[in-house]
């Protein structure tokens, strides 16, 4: 817990020296833990205190704690010849890329499953090589994997581990490349900001799913962050899609009062917003019993078929049970992909393809149109309006 970049830079090395310095700068106990593990840099009055008590100046501190505001920024720009030969900065001495071969423990006709740490896959392949990146990383949770990775990181150690991998897929994806990310939003605000120095933003994707029981003092969370960018200005592939137009399930009748706009409709749907609404977390019954994150088949259908076409190659650094694999396989697009825990689940998904490919058609079939069929029926057999009898 002392060890940590807050209590490095107040010269703090152990639980006593922590009490005796909250007692000589008068700054409460809680209060300098939540700086030191929530990251956050001192507020204005504690900040004297501790400058005060530790003989620092601020920008000392700033630089300790690698907090940067466009001042500091500035500064270092202005005297960066300086500070790279003080620093050493130079090419050797970069950690050279991994150049030891690892092979896949899976092929499919369309893709390769690595049992690796991403880290190393993400290095033995060549850069600017993937046209599209998705992935739903552990999200410090204190969560239980089969793989038995540590999922309770300090929050600096997850955010750089964050930091590496996803720089990692920067350097993979191609100019025009997308790349999407599903997060909790807490840690999607930090990855946004590694992402906006180095990519397009597109969107923060709000998916309406509610994942965590109501805590006080808080909003209900009900939804994930997917954050979408795309390398350079323009994507080189964006399917717009568009979805069925809301209805009362039980009538079949409209939600929304769209007055005299109904023969304005477009017949092929609704354009998709970014608050993706119909995820629904339950999956098909045959697999509930599944004990990894198996995400829903629908968010990568729509994701994949969104931003990449046949023949694209995607990569997934967090296989969990190979849900964009499978629908990499489906859709006829190449997939490359690491998983650090047991792989059996995947091939065990692959074993029944034709069961996901049944179900894939499902959503297919259900989008780019106002009304599915199914809603068609009812619609009728109700006497509600259907494109066609406006124009009538
Ligand atoms: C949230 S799950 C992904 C679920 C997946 N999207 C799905 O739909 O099944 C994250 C996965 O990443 C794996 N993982 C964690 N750290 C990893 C690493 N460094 N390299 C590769 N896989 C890792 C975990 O074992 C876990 O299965």
């Amino acid at each position: 817990m002392i060890n940590n970049y807050f209590y490095k830079a107040l010269s703090i090395t152990s639980d006593t020296e922590l009490k005796a310095f909250s007692k000589n700068s008068g700054i409460k106990l809680n209060k300098l833990k939540y700086y030191a593990e929530e990251m956050i840099y001192p507020h204005r009055g504690d900040l004297e205190k501790i400058l005060a008590i530790t003989g620092l100046s601020e920008i000392e501190l700033q630089l300790k704690l690698g907090h940067m505001n466009s001042d500091l920024r500035n500064l270092l720009s202005l005297h960066s010849s300086q500070i790279s030969e003080i620093l050493k900065l130079v090419e050797e001495n970069k950690t050279a890329r991994s150049t030891d071969s690892i092979q896949p423990v899976f092929k499919t006709q369309f893709g390769q499953l690595f049992q690796n740490d991403c880290m190393a896959l993400i290095e033995s392949l060549p850069h600017e090589s993937v046209d599209l990146v998705f992935a739903d990383p552990p999200f410090n949770l204190n969560k239980e994997y089969e793989s038995g990775i540590n999922d309770k990181l300090s929050k600096r150690e997850y955010l750089e581990w964050t930091e590496r991998w996803v720089l990692g897929c920067i350097d993979l994806l191609k100019e025009g490349g997308s790349l999407f990310i599903w997060i909790s939003p807490t840690w999607g605000t930090h990855i946004a900001e590694t992402l906006n120095k180095h990519l397009t933003f597109k969107h923060w994707i709000a998916a309406d799913i509610k994942y965590r029981l109501p805590i006080q003092n808080r909003l209900y969370p009900a939804h994930y962050a997917l954050l979408y960018y795309t390398k350079g200005d323009k994507p080189n592939t964006f399917n717009g899609e568009r979805l069925p137009l809301e209805i009362c399930r039980h009538c079949g009748g409209d939600i929304r009062d769209y007055g005299g706009y109904k023969d304005k409709l477009n017949p092929l749907g609704i354009n998709l917003s970014d608050i993706w609404y119909d995820l629904s977390p339950v999956r098909h019954s045959k697999y509930k019993t599944r004990t990894s994150n198996e995400l829903p088949l629908k968010l990568l259908e729509r994701v994949i078929s969104l931003a990449s076409n046949e023949g694209d190659t995607i990569f997934d650094p967090f296989g969990g049970s190979g849900t964009t694999f499978i629908v990499s396989e489906i859709l006829k697009r190449k997939w490359i992909g690491s998983e650090i825990g047991p792989v059996n689940t995947i091939r065990d998904r692959f074993r029944d393809i034709e069961f996901h490919e049944k179900v894939i058609r499902d959503i297919q079939k259900n989008k780019n149109t106002l009304f599915t069929e199914e809603v068609r029926k009812i619609r009728i057999k109700n006497g509600k309006w259907l494109p066609e009898t406006l124009k009538n």
